[in-house]
């Protein structure tokens, strides 16, 4: 039998050659066109064939690996990435990440990393202070706002069937009392897979209308409310994923409470409003619902990944999540068992890079981020907006900006695809498109901690340049 014997100094080259590649990659990533330039089948000839049957060293694989993906990495860590909504890496919580990498900890117990459970706690405590979250929210690291919507809504259905005497987590929904799920018109989609996974119906929920930014219009969830008997859940969203705008967050809440509902607010970006004085008014009434999912993998600029759920009652996230067994150390209450806040039982430390990122910011740094990823897609806006083929489709209240182009004899959602695909191949930034209220539409998301004014200049350029080359092209 072979042995395999710790061979540190093969363990700090591998690692050095990863830090090297890693140096020249965020070296690079602001002049390599910022789409993947290689195709499914060049990256399956570059990384696949059978497995080997004998291994290499750790270098070699490293080079190897760096090398088969480099042409099939999307740019998103660099300044004029402007797709979905991805956040870049901050350096502190990149290097913190790393490390978590490298210490390896289990972050399920105490018992397993009493480092992970404290850090977490420590960096609890910072969010529920920044997001201006009531004292005592209980907050967990989830892998992204998809876990974060689960496990809120999770916490609010144990509270609202507790409330009806039924207990969820023994009894199940099977003879449980019905539970309403009331969510906007303009949902995002992860509100639906979290709905699906808990046994409540992505179907059943009843949709409000919202207004033209995709607001849901408290009007019309007190008519939904008025129909709904018993357990209620209201899913409301702070900044939405086209336009940015917030539900009213401050009309909603007493609407769903004077049921005896429960208020979980979507916020996987929007919610980092809160920690800006001069945007937190767009999110009042936001301390007042009784769950919240937000993201650091977007805003907060913590690399992947990093999901955030925050449950004022604590006990509801704990009673919706935690099990029990007798092999395992449970704490006695004076220290954080982080697997009784989120559905995973063994992972990885993710709160060592949010922790990191928020040390790095601090409070007012965090707020310039958010407020810098504003003031750009003003500019931005407004760059575009001076092109007459440019209609832009919001308010930018925030840092999304929804555009449309729209030449005389030209169809205009075809036109206005053509340009994203364009947009695209050029390579100087990188969005995508979307269809809104009926129209096609282009995004554009501002996250990331590394983007300049000069940055947001060429990039709009760069579509206007697109637009005119498609009007040219017909
Ligand atoms: C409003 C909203 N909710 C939820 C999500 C899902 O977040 P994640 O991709 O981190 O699961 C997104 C992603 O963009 C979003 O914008």
């Amino acid at each position: 039998m072979t042995e395999m014997i710790r061979d540190i100094t093969l363990e700090r080259e591998a690692l050095r050659r990863a830090a090297a590649l890693g140096e020249s990659f965020l070296a690079g990533v602001a002049q390599r066109p910022v789409g993947p330039l290689a195709s499914a089948d060049e990256l399956r000839a570059a990384l696949g064939g059978p497995l080997p049957e004998s291994g290499i060293d750790p270098v070699n694989v490293i080079e190897d690996l760096a090398r088969g993906v480099e042409r099939g990495l999307m740019g998103s860590v660099g300044p004029r990435f402007f797709g979905f909504v991805i956040g870049g890496g901050h350096p502190a919580a990149v290097a913190a990440d790393w490390l978590t990498s490298v210490w390896d900890q289990n972050a399920g117990l105490f018992a397993t990393s009493p480092a992970a459970s404290v850090t977490e706690e420590v960096a609890a405590g910072w969010l529920v202070d920044l997001l201006g979250l009531p004292a005592g929210t209980a907050i967990g690291f989830v892998t992204g706002c998809q876990m974060a919507n689960f496990a809120g809504i999770a916490a609010g259905r144990h509270a609202v069937l507790r409330r009806a005497g039924w207990d969820v987590e023994d009894q199940g929904l099977q003879g449980a009392p019905l539970v309403n799920v009331v969510v906007g018109g303009e949902a995002h989609v992860t509100i639906f897979t979290a709905l699906r996974m808990l046994g409540l119906g992505g179907g059943r929920a009843k949709r409000v209308g919202v207004d033209g930014q995709g607001r849901m219009r408290p009007d019309e969830l007190a008519r939904a409310l008025a129909g709904c008997e018993g357990p209620t859940i209201v899913c409301a969203q702070a900044g939405n994923v086209n336009t940015g705008a917030f539900d009213p967050l401050d009309r909603i809440a007493p609407l769903v409470h004077e049921r005896g509902g429960w208020l979980h607010v979507d916020g996987a970006f929007g919610l980092w409003a809160a920690a800006s004085p001069e945007r937190r008014g767009l999110i009042a009434g936001v301390e007042l619902a009784d769950s919240w999912a937000t993201d650091g993998h977007k805003w907060l600029n913590v690399p992947y990944d990093s999901g955030l759920v925050a449950v004022a009652d604590a006990s509801a996230l704990r009673s919706a999540m935690t099990g029990k067994a007798s092999y395992l150390i449970h704490s006695d209450g004076a220290t954080r068992d982080p697997f009784e806040f989120t559905p995973e039982f063994s992972r990885r430390a993710r709160g060592f890079a949010t922790y990191a990122a928020l040390r790095s910011l601090g409070r007012q740094g965090v707020a310039e981020l958010v407020d810098r990823c504003c003031r750009l897609a003003t500019r931005m806006a407004e760059r575009l907006r001076a092109a007459p083929e440019v209609r832009v489709l919001n308010e930018v209240v925030l840092n999304q900006v929804l555009v449309r182009f729209e030449v005389p004899g030209r169809d205009a959602d075809a036109l206005t695809r053509s340009v994203v695909d364009r947009v695209q191949r050029d390579g100087t930034c990188w969005l995508s498109g979307t269809h809104w209220q009926g129209l096609d539409a282009m995004r554009v998301s501002i996250s990331n901690w590394s983007t300049t004014e000069a940055d947001i200049d060429r990039s709009a350029d760069a579509i206007v340049s697109a637009v005119r080359s498609e009007r040219e092209a017909a």
